[in-house]
């Protein structure tokens, strides 16, 4: 982290689960730290605990999906710190069903929430960070845009969008000296399945299934960002079944699908998931 000696960062959604997570990882090194939320309730409760573990810094309300209200808080921090080093685009919810089933309104909430929030970030703060000569981005994808497992395809489509973005500004931005990262978690318990949308309770029970399985936390998430962030690598992939899924697709794409397919057609999620 020498590399940003005014150790200022940014974190969209830091009300809770991974946002509060990194701020506290960042609160132990002392840095300053930009808590923005929707609720601001829970952005203040962030910035509390940030304060008592040797961290420093202001809560703000910033409705992601608000072009103008992300362009609001880049001059807020121009003006509170001159600037800022990391800027974490974290903010998101999740939703999931059948394609044919999923409504156009959660299409619709979802993109925004997910994948535009990330491109008005990333618009927002580019011309900030290259001002200052460098910085760093991290987006906060999922493995659901490398596994694409079924009845999931309105998150997949979004965290898949978010990496791709992501790759595509690692070396677009290499010239203007800003670092980009992509996170890409499989399950960990947060409160995501507080806004959880889905047209059949099954997949509200399967994805409960998934955090219940879980044993990573969102303190495991955001050591390993600190780490990939000081390290200016592209991916943080923290858990096994992450990396495996990702090697694999990567590796023998058709076998990974068929394999995908021939397990759903029978019924082995559900079994496994207890749904
Ligand atoms: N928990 C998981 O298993 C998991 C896995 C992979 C990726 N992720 C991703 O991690 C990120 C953080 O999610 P989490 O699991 O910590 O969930 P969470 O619900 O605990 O935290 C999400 C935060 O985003 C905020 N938020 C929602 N809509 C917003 C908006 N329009 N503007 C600003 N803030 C908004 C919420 O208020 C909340 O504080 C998300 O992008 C999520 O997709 C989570």
């Amino acid at each position: 982290m020498k590399r940003f000696p005014k150790k200022r960062i940014m974190i969209t959604g830091a009300g809770s689960g991974l946002g509060r997570a990194i701020a506290m990882e960042f609160a132990g090194m002392g840095w300053n730290i930009c808590v923005s939320d929707i609720n601001q309730e829970r952005a203040d409760e962030t910035l509390a605990m940030v304060k008592k573990s040797g961290g420093n810094g202001f809560a703000v309300f910033c409705d992601v999906t608000k072009p103008d209200q992300l362009d609001a808080l880049g001059e807020s921090l121009m003006k509170q710190w001159g600037g800022v080093d990391i800027v974490v685009n974290n903010a998101g919810v999740a939703a999931a069903g059948f394609m044919e089933k999923i409504p156009l309104e959660t299409w619709d909430w979802i993109i925004d929430i997910n994948l535009k929030s990330v491109i008005y970030g990333c618009r927002t703060f580019i011309p900030i960070l290259e001002k200052q000569g460098g910085g760093h981005i991290v987006n906060v994808a999922s493995n659901a845009g490398i596994a694409s497992l079924p009845e999931m395809s309105c998150y997949n489509v979004t965290k898949a969008g978010v990496i791709s973005l992501s790759e595509t500004l690692r070396a677009e931005l290499k010239p203007k000296n800003i670092g980009v990262s992509v996170v890409a978690p499989t399950f960990f318990k947060t409160n995501l399945m507080d806004q959880f949308k889905s047209p059949d309770d099954r997949q509200k029970k399967m994805a409960s299934a998934f955090f219940d399985k879980s044993k990573a936390t969102s303190q495991d998430i955001a050591r390993h960002v600190v780490k990939v962030v000081d390290k200016n690598k592209l991916y943080a992939i923290t858990q096994t079944d992450g990396k495996f899924t990702w090697f694999s697709k990567r590796l023998t794409p058709e076998l990974y699908f068929n394999i995908m397919g021939w397990g759903y057609k029978r019924g082995f999620g559900d079994k496994f998931l207890g749904v």
